[in-house]
């Protein structure tokens, strides 16, 4: 399959001013991309990144809920071979909590909606950059429902839906397509869903992300509670997802 290089590669990162994000920018800079995206809901929050990597990291201001800013960026950004939709959400609700359907509703509208949102911005540009890769970060939660935040799971659930079928249509045009599946990472959503403590550093995603790009897999289970529910994925992975 695809065996992406990084080495001098032009690389959009949504969601990239903290947590996963920021560290997915800190990695595939130090493995030698050209120039990073760092696609952000406020500019000022990349100053830090920007100031740490010089020209290396542009700031573009995006919001996956905001249609019109994705394909201004796809714009602004369209010599980029890997996009890496890192950006989402995650709200606590159990599925009988008065909240749970606004939620849902919310969390279907970054983490699934603005997954296509950024999918059909970037698929032109990748084509024309010659296929390249799009990265989804989904979860464990899209494999298995955590009560406490029910309603992500379900967002994550039908994210990965989504990655599996632009999987398929996307290798038409020859981009690959890598599915990320973290277990609890220490960072702010990390905390909000009651991980600090019990994580793994963001890098494991972002080195997980580097390694599987070269390789070409499709599934990625980065931390070691995500390896474990990996493994026991793996051969309906293979036979039936990936089959
Ligand atoms: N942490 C975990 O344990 C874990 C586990 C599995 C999967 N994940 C997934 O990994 C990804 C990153 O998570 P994280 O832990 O790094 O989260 P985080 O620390 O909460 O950071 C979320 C990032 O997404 C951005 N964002 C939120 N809504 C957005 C929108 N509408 N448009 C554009 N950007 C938006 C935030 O920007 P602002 O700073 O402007 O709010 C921030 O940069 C998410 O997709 C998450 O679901 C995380």
């Amino acid at each position: 399959m695809s065996n992406i290089s990084i080495e001098q590669s032009k690389v959009v990162v949504s969601g990239a001013n903290r947590g996963i994000g920021k560290a997915i920018v800190e990695a595939f800079v130090k493995h030698g991309a050209a120039k990073v995206y760092a696609a952000v809901r406020r500019l000022e929050s990349a100053d830090a990144l920007c100031e740490q990597f010089g020209e290396k990291v542009v700031a573009i201001k995006a919001d996956l809920q905001e249609p019109e800013s994705l394909v201004q960026l796809a714009t602004e950004a369209s010599d980029a071979n890997i996009v890496i939709n890192n950006a989402g959400i995650l709200r606590c609700a159990k599925p009988l909590d008065k909240n749970a359907l606004i939620t849902l509703k919310e969390e279907l509208d970054v983490n699934v909606y603005g997954l296509l949102r950024i999918a059909q911005a970037f698929a032109p540009v990748l084509k024309n950059n010659g296929g390249g890769a799009f990265v989804q970060l989904n979860s464990v939660a899209s494999l298995k429902s955590f009560p406490d935040f029910s309603t992500y799971c379900a967002s994550k659930a039908a994210a990965y839906s989504l990655t599996q079928a632009l999987r398929t249509e996307l290798l038409e045009q020859q981009t690959h397509v890598l599915s990320v599946h973290p277990g609890p990472i220490e960072t702010d959503m990390g905390k909000e869903a009651g991980f600090e403590g019990h994580g793994e550093p963001p890098s494991v995603v972002a080195e997980g992300i580097v390694s599987s790009l070269k390789s070409g897999a499709f599934h990625l289970f980065p931390d070691s509670m995500a390896k474990e529910m990996g493994e026991a994925y793996e051969s309906f992975a293979n036979s039936v997802i990936e089959g």
